[in-house]
């Protein structure tokens, strides 16, 4: 049994486990599952919320009545934090990567109409970013109000907790369909969804690897990152696991051109699957990890991913991000 620390009760869980029925990939003869994250909720909705629910408990537990976090112009993140924050009463302040744009679109639209102060830091300031947020807090308390800080993506030793409760509720869904698959693929940004389900599957003993796309940084990044996290969730929650033992892989070669600059056939992919399936996914992670996904398999044998009968993708949200993106699309 995992003992989880306090927790909020925030998205709509379980989400579902669904098999791709008409989406073919050439070459692969397996069966292609999709974990539905994407429907936590509406407009908090992806693999945020799940993270979320462990920083905002911790938060109030600490008195906070502030969140101040931080992330890209268009970050899924950032919008949940927002959102969350308008429905829970609470002040949220976003630290923001780049210029204010002359319109808000997508992502950055939700945060202003949920109410969200921002900050707007340029790029060759962002490495100060966690001293702006600093200040903040300064500022916030000078004023009578406590803030919490949350980091990029909730990718830290509390946010940790949101994918470790996903695996087992992954757990559950394998059982009921009795499924025992062979990898589940996520998409990688600041490590947290990657890292929850690695530590997640080495705590309930499963046979699945878990295999991550990277949409920035690079797969020792993301080592490090996770080894870090586990580090300060082990000293924080007091439970020993040898990280030695966490096969952390993370599968490079499909970012594309920078982090949330997709190349055409991430979107042929996302048009794809949009026309086949109706399931929608987003040009900054999802689209990148399931472009991935896909070219692996029809690799067969000779792809990253050998042995795939049974994969399961991770859906971790994002649609707000299509938007902003919409020239890139073509139609006939
Ligand atoms: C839609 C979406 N998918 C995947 C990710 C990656 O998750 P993580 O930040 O936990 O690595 C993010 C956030 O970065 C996201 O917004």
């Amino acid at each position: 049994m995992i003992k989880y620390p306090p927790r909020l009760q925030l998205a709509n869980l379980p989400t579902p486990l669904t098999k791709l029925e008409k989406f073919k990939i050439p070459g692969f003869d397996g069966n292609l599952w999709v974990k539905r994250d994407e429907l936590t909720g509406t407009e908090v909705s992806g693999n945020k919320i799940r993270k979320l629910e462990f920083c905002i408990a911790h938060a109030l537990e600490e008195g906070c009545n502030t969140l101040i976090t931080c992330g890209g112009v268009q970050s899924n993140h950032c919008r949940a934090t927002a959102i969350l924050g308008a429905q829970l009463g609470l002040k949220v302040h976003l630290i923001l990567r780049g210029v204010r744009p002359e319109l808000p679109e997508g992502n950055l639209l939700l945060d202003y109409l949920a109410g969200a102060e921002i900050s707007f830091l340029p790029q060759d300031e962002w490495d100060g970013h966690e001293s702006f947020a600093q200040n903040l807090q300064e500022q916030y308390l000078a004023s009578g109000d406590k803030a919490h800080f949350i980091p990029i993506g909730a990718s830290d030793e509390i946010g940790l907790w949101g994918y470790i409760a996903a695996y087992e509720e992954l757990a559950e869904d394998f059982k009921r369909h009795s499924l025992d698959p062979d990898y589940i693929i996520t998409a990688t940004g600041s490590g947290g969804t990657q890292g929850g389900l690695i530590v997640g599957s080495h705590l309930l003993g499963s046979r699945a690897k878990i295999i991550a796309f990277n949409v920035c940084d690079s797969a020792s990044y993301f080592k490090n990152k996770i080894k870090e996290d586990v580090s300060l969730w082990k000293q924080r929650y007091k439970v020993e696991i040898e990280e030695t033992e966490l096969n952390i892989t993370t599968l490079e070669g499909y970012m594309g051109p920078a982090y949330g600059e997709a190349d055409n056939s991430v979107f042929e992919a996302i048009a794809s699957l949009a026309r086949t399936e109706g399931l929608f996914l987003d040009p900054v992670y999802t689209g990148k990890a399931f472009h991935g996904m896909v070219s692996e398999l029809q690799l067969g044998q000779e792809g990253k991913l050998p042995g795939a009968n049974d994969v399961v993708f991770v859906h971790t949200g994002g649609l707000f991000g299509i938007f902003p993106q919409q020239r890139n699309f073509q139609f006939s």
